[in-house]
Parts: C-alpha cells; structure tokens; sequence
C-alpha cells in the first residue's frame, strides 16, 4: 500500500491508475469501515482510502481533540484489506488557509435530525468531501448507511453539481449483540457497552411495529423515547423519517428508516434501521 501525504502524491497516483473507487474516513478503523474498502474493490481497479480528522465537522465541545487517532493500526489493517493508496493528509495539507469558500447544504435535509443537535455539521461534512472528491478524482465513492443523513447529503450534493462520481451505499457492520460499530464506541465504560445494543433493540421494535402495519408515527417515536429515558439514555431524537429525503412521511408512505440519536453518558451514539 502506497501512503500519499500530499496531494500532488496522490494525483500523481491517480494519474497512473485506472478505474478508482474512494474510501473516506476519519481513521481509528474498524470492521464498518473495512467492508467498505472490500466493496470498493468490487467497484475499481484500484482503492484509495483516506484518513483525516476534519476540524470543519466538528462544533466547539465536541471531540475534534480526542477523538481516536490510531494511524499505525490503521495501515496495518488497510494492507491486509489490500488498499492500494491511503490518502493522511496533514492539516495544513488540506487546509493551507482557512476554508472560507464552504458547501452549505440546504437546512431541509442538514438542519433536521443530527443535523439539528449539530449545527454546521453537514456543511463541514460536505465542504471535506468536496475536497476529496476534487483531489482523489475517483470514479465511485463509498460511504455507510450508518451516517445515512451524511449519505444523503453526499449524495445529493453529487447530483446537484453534477459531479462525476458515482455515490454507493454500504450495509450497516454490527457487533454480535447488535450495536453499530463506531470509533466513538471506544468511549464506553464497560457498564454503558453492555448498555448500549438497546438503541438498536429499539430500533428493531419500532421497524417491526411499522412492518406489521403500524402508521402511528409519534406515538411510536415517543414510545421509543420513553424506553431510551426509562434506561438513563438522554435521546436527542428517534424519528420515522422517508429514506429518500428524510422528510416526514405521510400515512401512506412506504420505504421508510428509523433514525436515533442518543447519548449514554457522556458518549453520543447514532443509529438507524430502514423499514
Ligand atoms: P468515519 O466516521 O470514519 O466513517 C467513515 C465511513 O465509514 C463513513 O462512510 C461511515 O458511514 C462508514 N461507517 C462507519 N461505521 C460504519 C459501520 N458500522 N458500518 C458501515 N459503515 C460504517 O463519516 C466520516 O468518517 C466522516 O464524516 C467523513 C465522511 C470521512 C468526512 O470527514
């Protein structure tokens, strides 16, 4: 595996490259992660996965300054993926000045939901990928549906300035007990991991009420709310939300996620299912 610090490095790379499918991440990787580096394979002849910490995402508060950085283990594991080129650019690599040119999604689909508790969170989101999409110039993209609002919003900025990158979707990775993986499942005592597969048994029971015919939005939303509390979580939000835009769905929608947000202790942990 070639690692290209700058980015005339990797453009020189890609140069010699046929078809490329892009990775993005922020590092501290885990099996999520890896099995899209694998379906990338499926899509390219080469795979350039990326590793930075973009400072834009991140509000004042949140863990920009902890969060896991785990460079040597990272590449040990995109080798034995069988990457071809990790793209760990420093910050002053992709930010040599201050990013005053940015991508504002619009506030229908990055002011709802995460985007709600995390105001310019999306717009950090998108101004990073931009970025990479225009160093990388990758034919195909792969992102999870574990960020599924973060998908979204990639995708629709692909389709709105006509880039030319194809956006795929890959599976949600879980642990045994259910729970979606994520770096930020680091930050658990060992008591909240126990905990934590409730968001997705949750998550479960309201996709299972909608498939057997419930349309009762709220209440099944609230209901999901209550339990989080009743258990000590601090939900920010479980909403039933139409896959498409995640706009709310009227009586007769079908094609339908559930979505959540909700802290355990002081770790914040996302999760969503499609109905
Ligand atoms: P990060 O959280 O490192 O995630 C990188 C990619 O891995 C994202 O597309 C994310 O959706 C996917 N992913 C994370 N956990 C997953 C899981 N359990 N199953 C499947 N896929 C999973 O998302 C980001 O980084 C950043 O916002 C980024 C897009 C890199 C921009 O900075």
């Amino acid at each position: 595996m070639q690692i290209h610090e700058t980015i005339a490095g990797l453009r020189a790379a890609r140069a010699r490259a046929g078809r490329v499918a892009l990775v993005p991440t922020m590092g501290n990787l885990h099996d999520g992660h890896i099995a899209l580096m694998t379906q990338a394979r499926a899509h390219a002849d080469e795979v350039v996965a990326t590793i930075f910490v973009n400072r834009l995402q991140f509000r004042p508060g949140e863990d920009f300054e902890t969060y896991p950085r785990t460079f040597e283990a990272d590449c040990e594991k995109l080798a034995v993926a069988g990457v071809d080129h990790l793209f760990a650019p420093t910050e002053a690599e992709m930010y040599p000045q201050p990013q005053t040119y940015q991508i504002e999604p619009p506030p229908e689909q990055a002011g709802i939901l995460d985007g709600e508790f995390r105001p310019g969170h999306f717009r950090g989101v998108a101004t990073v990928v931009m970025k990479l999409f225009q160093i990388a110039q990758a034919d195909v993209a792969l992102f999870g549906k574990k960020d599924y609002q973060q998908l979204m919003v990639i995708r629709n900025m692909a389709c709105e300035f006509n880039l030319p990158i194809e956006i795929i979707g890959g599976e949600t990775v879980r642990a045994a007990d259910g729970l979606a993986l994520s770096s930020r499942n680091g930050y658990l005592s060992a008591a909240e991991r126990a905990q934590a597969p409730l968001l997705y048994k949750i998550l479960t029971k309201v996709a299972d009420a909608v498939r057997s015919g419930s349309r009762d939005w709220a209440g099944l939303e609230q209901g999901a709310v209550l339990e989080l509390q009743a258990s000590g979580w601090i939900p920010d939000y479980v909403a039933l939300r139409k896959k498409v835009d995640l706009q709310l769905p009227s009586a007769h929608d079908s094609g339908l996620v559930v979505l959540a947000a909700a802290r355990l202790g002081s770790t914040r942990l996302i999760d969503n299912l499609e109905v």
